[in-house]
């Protein structure tokens, strides 16, 4: 199967042309002006960009949390994703613990083969025990897996925090396989105890849950584990920095020329505080972790993904309905499960307030929703770029598209949208995942199973041949 995508603004991270890509057998094979060669099909891509598939390297689909499973599962979650653009995503294959690694690894598996991916899928291991059941030899062997990646929790104490001998073991682990060691940064003690004692004294509304993990727990735990990760030789990425205390100390590891990144996630920068301040159960819906911060925050993210201080926005897509899920513990908010959902809509909201609203350029656009984590996570240059030999990953994007967010309309199971009634422009228009259309005019025309299981290369090596394993 051939596809010829004619005259559209290529933009990749570097490049800004207009041309033509020409798609043979998965991959890209040609990219020229005009070119003149027969194909199966041609999309007309005047007057659009065509830029790469965005990734999402960090979602939680079909994951037990808080007493309940995320309402996305690897089906309904892809496909989310592919209408907003993203191709390929990375989820937190999570051990439950007492579990090996192999067995935890071996639950996700069937996972996607019961509810099979229609993008691309690869797993980060989430290391939640090394006493009972997880070994740091099993650990080691998995990036021979193409799982290169160590997710360690620093809070939700009791449930899957782990201690600093886990954090740091895990992390000497790393600097040995060249996998890269991933952190939810939060100082969980100190945050049990201030949540212990608010709901002693009578709070909690949902409010709450933002004022007993103050800021600065966060840029305690970042600052913690960008010296440890130091120390081990290890590479680090510190998910969802939601906060000025947490930009600051990568701020400082970057400019060292430590091999230190930080991801923020959509919500923070256009969700803030007072969503969680409102009447009876409404404000639960905001209840993910780190939470929404008091809305001068949302300047310093800006301004540090200008400055590439951060360098990706995921989605952290947790997806609990509300009420139902949401209150299934009670209303109090230590025990609302913690999550937020967003797979579907990064790239509109980054491309109407970032790109449009002259924030970011199309070419940083492309590189903190692709390249930069095709590069991260071992996946360049197979996906994140438009590149003879790459994936034809591709979404052809309208920019003058209109649309208006909501839950009524977005293709994950869950029934509320955090940013519902927002009106947009830009959006996709095709999308292809290894050269087949997977969306084309705001339909789903991919099978269940069009994804596949992505190994991954190790930290700092390429990812060059397609070796796929089918899902
Ligand atoms: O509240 C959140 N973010 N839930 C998902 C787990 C995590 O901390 O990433
Ligand atoms: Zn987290
Ligand atoms: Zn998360």
């Amino acid at each position: 199967m051939s596809v010829l995508i004619k005259g559209g603004r290529i933009v990749t991270a570097a490049d800004d042309y207009v041309g033509d890509v020409f798609v043979d057998n998965g991959t890209v094979a040609m990219l020229g002006q005009s070119l003149d060669v027969a194909a199966d099909r041609t999309i007309d891509a005047t007057g659009k960009y065509v830029i790469p598939g965005a990734i999402d390297p960090h979602t939680h689909l079909e994951m037990f949390f808080g007493g309940t499973t995320t309402c996305d599962d690897f089906t309904s979650g892809t496909t989310s994703a592919a209408f907003g653009g993203t191709t390929t995503l990375i989820d937190f294959c999570m051990q439950t613990p007492g579990d090996t690694f192999p067995q935890a690894l071996e639950k996700y598996f069937e996972k996607i083969e019961r509810a099979k991916p229609v993008i691309d899928v690869g797993f980060h291991i989430g290391v939640t025990d090394l006493h009972t059941g997880g070994t740091l030899e099993d650990l080691a062997k998995l990036p021979d897996e193409g799982v290169t990646s160590y997710k360690l929790f620093m809070a939700y104490k009791g449930a899957v925090m782990v201690d600093d001998e886990t954090l740091f073991k895990t992390m000497q682990t790393a600097s040995e396989t060249g996998a890269l060691v991933m952190v939810h940064a939060e100082n969980g003690d100190a945050i049990d105890i201030i949540v212990k004692k608010a709901v002693a004294d009578g709070h909690t509304e949902p409010i709450w849950h933002a004022r007993t993990r103050p800021p600065e727990t966060e840029g305690e735990a970042t600052n913690r584990a960008i010296q440890l990760a130091h120390v081990a030789g290890a590479p680090l990425y510190v998910v969802h920095v939601s906060c000025k205390d947490s930009i600051d100390p990568i701020a400082y590891a970057r400019e060292k020329g430590w091999n230190t990144y930080g991801e923020t996630c959509t919500q923070y920068l256009f969700v803030d505080e007072s969503a969680l301040d409102q009447p009876g159960f409404e404000g639960a819906k905001y209840i993910y972790t780190p939470p929404p911060r008091p809305k001068e925050h949302q300047e310093h993210l800006w301004h540090a993904l200008h400055a590439d201080v951060l360098s990706v926005v995921s989605t952290d897509h947790c997806p609990f309905k509300w009420p139902e899920q949401k209150g299934i513990n009670g209303e109090a908010f230590n025990v609302v499960p913690n999550g937020g959902p967003g797979i579907e809509n990064r790239l509109h909201m980054l491309h109407h307030f970032g790109v449009r609203e002259g924030r970011l350029t199309l070419n940083r656009f492309v590189e903190l929703t692709s390249t930069n984590v095709a590069k991260y996570f071992g996946l360049y240059p197979r996906k994140g770029t438009i590149a003879p030999g790459s994936d034809a990953d591709i979404v052809v994007w309208d920019p003058e598209k209109r649309l208006t967010i909501s839950a009524q309309t977005h293709h994950s199971n869950v029934n509320y949208n955090l940013f519902e009634g927002t009106e947009v422009v830009g959006a996709p228009d095709v999308v292809l995942v290894r050269g087949q259309v997977i969306v084309e005019s705001d339909e789903l025309v991919a099978q269940p199973g069009a994804g596949q299981f992505v190994k991954r290369a190790r930290f700092g090596e390429e990812l060059l041949a397609r070796e796929a394993v089918p899902a």
